[in-house]
Order: C-alpha cells, then structure tokens, then sequence
C-alpha cells in the first residue's frame, strides 16, 4: 500500500490501545454536549482549529523564531507560524505580532518581562473588581515581583473609575498601566487609559483575554489603536485553540520576542500556532462578523431575562459577551448558585462582585456567558428562554429535573460538533 499523503488522529485506535482515556475523551465531548456552557471564557473552537492541533507538528522542537531557529528541520513549520503572525497582523492591524505564548498567563509574564523590572510599579484593576490574577494578585508572580497599585470600579455604578485611575497614575507614576478584565461587563474606554498613561510617561498594556474575539468581529471598539502591548488569550471568545498571543508596536517588538523566547518559554506549541493560524483566518470571515454581533446580542438577552426574574446585573447591563450577576437580592450564594447550576446541567462559575462581602470561595454573584450558546446557534429567544432556566435552577433547585430536560430539548436543536458552522 501506498504512503498516506496526511497521518492525523485515530481515536479507535486510541480506543484500544488506552481505553480508559478514551473514556477520558468520550465523556467529556458528552458533556459538552447535553449540558448548557455558559462559562464566559469558553467556546466550541472549529472542527478545522482541532483537526490542525491533532497534528504531528506538535513533534518538532523550534526554539527561536521563523528563520532565526536553534534546531534544524524548521522550514515547514517556519510556514505555519509565517502564517499565524500575518493573520493577526491583519486581523487586528498591528504592527508586530508573536503567537508563541503558550497561555493568556504567559503571555503577560513575557509582557511585564519586556516592560518592567522587578520592584518596579504598575498600576492595574483589582482582582475583587473584576481584574485578573495575572493582574497584581499576591498569589502570582505579578503581585510578587512588581509593585501593584490597584484601581477599581465605582460603587455607585460598578464601572471603571477613571478619575480613580489617574488620581494613583499621577501619585504612583507608575511604569506600565494594565487595563483589561476577566470579569467587567461593560466597554474599556482605551482612549481615556491612553491619555492617563501618556500624562505619567507610563506604558500602556491591555489584556483583553476575553474581549479579543468582539474586537476581531468589530462587535466592540479595539485596544490595538491604543496600547503599547496588547495580550490575549485564543481560546475565549475567538474561537480558536487554547492559547495566548501580544500584539505590539514596532518599537516594542524585539524586546517583546526575546520576552517571549528565550526569557520565559522555551519550544513554542508549533501544532497550537499552526491551529491559531487557522482560527485566526476564520475571525477574518464576515461569518464571523456576524458571529461577534451575536454574542453581544445574545448576552443582552440573557442579562435582560435574569434581570427581569429578580438577578441584578452588575452595572445593570452588558455590552460585551457575558454578565456579572449579584445573587444577594435572592438570598443564594454564588457557590450554592453555581451546584443548584450544575444539578440541573448548566454551567457557569460563581464569581465575585464588586465590594463582595463574601471571600472567593463562596461569592456574592456568578458570571456567565454567551460564546458557547452563540457558537450552537442560539438566538435572543433562546438566550431569554436560557435566562429563565438559569433563574429557575437557581431559585427553584426542586425542579432541576425539568429545568435540565427543557435544557436537553434546547440542546437537541443546537447541539455541538454534530453540524457544521
Ligand atoms: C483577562 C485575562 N487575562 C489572562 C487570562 C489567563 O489566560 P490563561 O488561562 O490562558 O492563562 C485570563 C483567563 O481567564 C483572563 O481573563
């Protein structure tokens, strides 16, 4: 027999050879697949995203970069990673790009690597208000090694306090501003960051892990215009594989690969970047335009249905992909909320809300989402149908069992990996 021209997955072989994983493999697409996913950082990336990180490229060692390797053999996969950086080049009309960080994290320690030495100060959102870990957090590298001055959001509006923020800029001069959340529902206003970090001489930094893939779809305004550096995650909203990239100025670009390689990674994923590449070509799809456009829409019809059955959203709306939601008025913990959530198979995190008086293990809110139900082909309806499941799972944990059959006749209409999109 004749050479095959392509070798990729055989999950029957896996099968036999390892059954006990490929049970591993089964059960979790079957959870992806009847329950509702409303974490607001997932999504279902595309059969074509999978198909190239399944691929033997994940065998070649390529420290370096196209061109400029420290190992033989690089010239195909040269290609690949040639392929991904153009594409976010153009996706996002920046002027340099590495694909290389293996996560969101490592994306904005190689950031921070590029800008700041250690004891040096940066001024960042607060964890409890919606900032990320990678953010200042004393649990990580970043609260370890920098000086972290936090702002936060307002209480009276639960939006960011720019006047807040440039008050500390002009007492700390900090060296690096880092806007960007995990858990903020509403438009960053890049230009006001922008000014701030111009009148303090500081860089400016925008880690929109989560919003990258609105950005892309012109669903929401872009940072790229107006940061220095601008990290993100691939695997959020979108849609590609797990992963991170930075986008940077010229100016910033050679400090911020030799951040990237050799300072904090070593062989980059050369199977991920070739699956970014992919991902990257389909957010360029006017399919995927549209797409972004749903997502928001759709979360403006899940917030509208759970404000509407007594679940305050925080800031009282949303203009992005997912909502934060303040319990106390129901008298349920995020914590309760999130297991009532699980029982009647939805998913989604408890998460805590601006001055929580709850600690993070319990939560006075949860967050949730619409990348997912949007990929699955939901609509407004079906999202306002969703909030009333979700209210409904919460308040009522006694009808779990009905809540999640409606759920399994959703999902029999908009299930995923069954049909293509
Ligand atoms: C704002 C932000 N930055 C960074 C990250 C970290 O990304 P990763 O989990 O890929 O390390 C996240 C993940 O949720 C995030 O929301």
């Amino acid at each position: 027999m004749g050479e095959e021209p392509y070798y990729g997955p055989d999950f029957g072989l896996l099968q036999r050879q390892d059954p006990e994983l490929a049970r591993v493999l089964l059960d979790e697409l079957d959870r992806q697949r009847t329950g509702l996913q409303l974490v607001a950082g997932e999504n279902f990336t595309s059969p074509a995203v999978l198909a190239a990180m399944g691929s033997t490229l994940t065998n070649k060692y390529a420290e370096g970069y196209p061109g400029r390797r420290y190992y033989g053999g690089c010239e195909v996969v040269d290609r690949a990673e040639r392929m991904a950086v153009e594409r976010a080049r153009r996706l996002f009309g920046a002027e340099h790009a590495n694909v290389q960080p293996h996560s969101g994290a490592s994306a904005n320690l190689a950031a921070y690597a590029a800008l700041l030495q250690p004891g040096d100060t940066m001024l960042a959102m607060a964890l409890p208000h919606g900032g990320h870990f990678t953010h200042g957090s004393k649990v990580n590298f970043s609260g370890r090694w920098f000086d972290v001055v936090s702002y936060g959001v307002r209480r009276d509006t639960e939006t960011i306090d720019y006047d807040e923020v440039r008050d500390l800029a002009l007492r700390h001069q900090p060296k690096l501003i880092v806007c960007g959340a995990t858990a903020y529902p509403r438009l960053i206003d890049f230009s006001v960051f922008r000014g701030i970090a111009d009148e303090v001489g500081a860089w400016l930094m925008a880690d929109v892990a989560h919003t990258i893939g609105l950005m892309a779809g012109g669903a929401i305004p872009s940072a790229v215009p107006h940061a220095d550096v601008v990290t993100f995650t691939t695997h959020k909203a979108l849609r590609g594989p797990r992963g991170g990239a930075i986008l940077c100025t010229d100016e910033l670009a050679a400090r911020i690969d030799r951040a990237v390689y050799p300072f904090v990674q070593g062989g980059p994923l050369m199977h991920v970047i070739a699956a970014k590449a992919v991902g990257f070509a389909e957010a360029m799809r006017p399919e995927f335009a549209e797409y972004a456009r749903r997502v928001v829409v759709n979360a403006r019809a899940l917030t509208e249905a759970l404000a509407a059955a007594g679940m305050r959203p925080v800031s009282g709306g949303t203009d992005t992909h997912l909502a934060l939601v303040d319990l106390r008025p129901l008298d349920v913990s995020g914590a309760e909320a999130e297991r009532r959530c699980a029982a009647a198979g939805i998913t989604l995190n408890r998460n805590v809300i601006p001055y929580d008086p709850e600690p993070a293990s319990v939560t006075s809110g949860i967050r949730v989402g619409t990348p997912c139900a949007t990929t699955q082909g939901m609509g407004p309806e079906e999202l306002r149908e969703v909030g009333g499941l979700v209210a409904g799972a919460v308040c009522r944990p006694g009808e779990a069992r009905e809540i999640r059959e409606r759920i399994a006749a959703l999902l029999a209409i908009h299930r995923p990996y069954l049909s293509e999109y």
